[in-house]
């Protein structure tokens, strides 16, 4: 049988990945984990370069959660040297795909060196138009939402914001998200099903899908596969079907 091509009238306008497996890709192998991060850092590459070919309008990478600042330190640390390793490596290709790059999280947690790259290469690429890269770094979904509660009740205290006016656009906005789609597509690699504090707000209505393949081994291919499976799933959002078609 042919494989089933990508609908490209279809695509998820946003998807996220939570990249998870490359501890276990280099146990399987006999190697220290932070071998595995380092595949997995390559990995990277090929998904960001199919989805801005596709057209997907924005791929948020989870690359770093708030909880995982709890490892060891020698592994942050190589964590932290790859992610530094990775925005010199790929500053000219992301440049010259036109590809915006932001972050989702805690920066200020970051090492410096990290901190000022990722920085500097959120304002070079800032008028790229192709497609957005959002990186999720020092990011939890709960810790997103306290910051935005605090803002907003330091808003509500200073009597610049009303209970009453609060909606669920005013926290959209207080999220690190606030410029982006909902996401439509969530992948998690590596064989878990749980979303391990990743966009948990904005994830109300994305599909789910979970693949077995540990990160450094996720292709192309299997995100075509993600992308077909989402593209088969029937989105109701709470209505009918009825209601579904008459919109269509
Ligand atoms: C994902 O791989 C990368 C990060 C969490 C930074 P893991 O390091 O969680 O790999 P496993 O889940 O232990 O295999
Ligand atoms: C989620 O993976 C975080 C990232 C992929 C960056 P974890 O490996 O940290 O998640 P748990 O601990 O299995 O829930
Ligand atoms: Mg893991």
């Amino acid at each position: 049988m042919a494989p089933q091509r990508i609908d490209r009238r279809a695509l998820p306008r946003h998807i996220g990945i939570i990249m998870d497996g490359n501890g276990r890709w280099a146990n399987q192998r006999g190697w220290e984990r932070t071998r595995g991060h380092k595949a997995g850092s390559k990995a990277v590459r090929k998904v960001v370069k199919a989805c801005r070919r596709w057209g997907v309008e924005v791929l948020t990478l989870y690359a770093f959660s708030a909880q995982n600042w709890g490892r060891p330190d020698f592994e942050v640390k190589a964590l932290m040297d790859l992610l530094a390793e990775f925005i010199a490596r790929e500053w000219e290709e992301i440049m010259e795909r036109g590809i915006r790059v932001v972050h989702l999280g805690e920066l200020r947690k970051v090492p410096v060196e990290v901190r000022k790259r990722l920085l500097s290469l959120e304002k070079a690429s800032r008028k790229n138009r192709d497609m957005t890269l959002a990186l999720a770094l020092s990011y939890g979904s709960r810790e997103e939402l306290l910051r935005a509660s605090r803002n907003l009740a330091r808003r509500v205290s200073e009597g610049k914001l009303l209970p009453r006016d609060l909606d669920l656009s005013t926290i959209d906005k207080a999220l690190y998200t606030s410029r982006l789609p909902d996401p439509d597509l969530i992948i998690r690699t590596g064989g878990e099903m749980r979303l391990s504090n990743f966009l948990l707000w904005q994830s109300a209505y994305a599909e789910l899908y979970f693949s077995k393949v540990l990160w450094p081994d996720f292709t192309t291919e299997h995100l075509r596969l993600a992308i077909v499976d989402y593209q088969s799933r029937k989105r109701r959002f709470g209505l009918t079907d009825e209601q579904i078609q008459d919109r269509l």
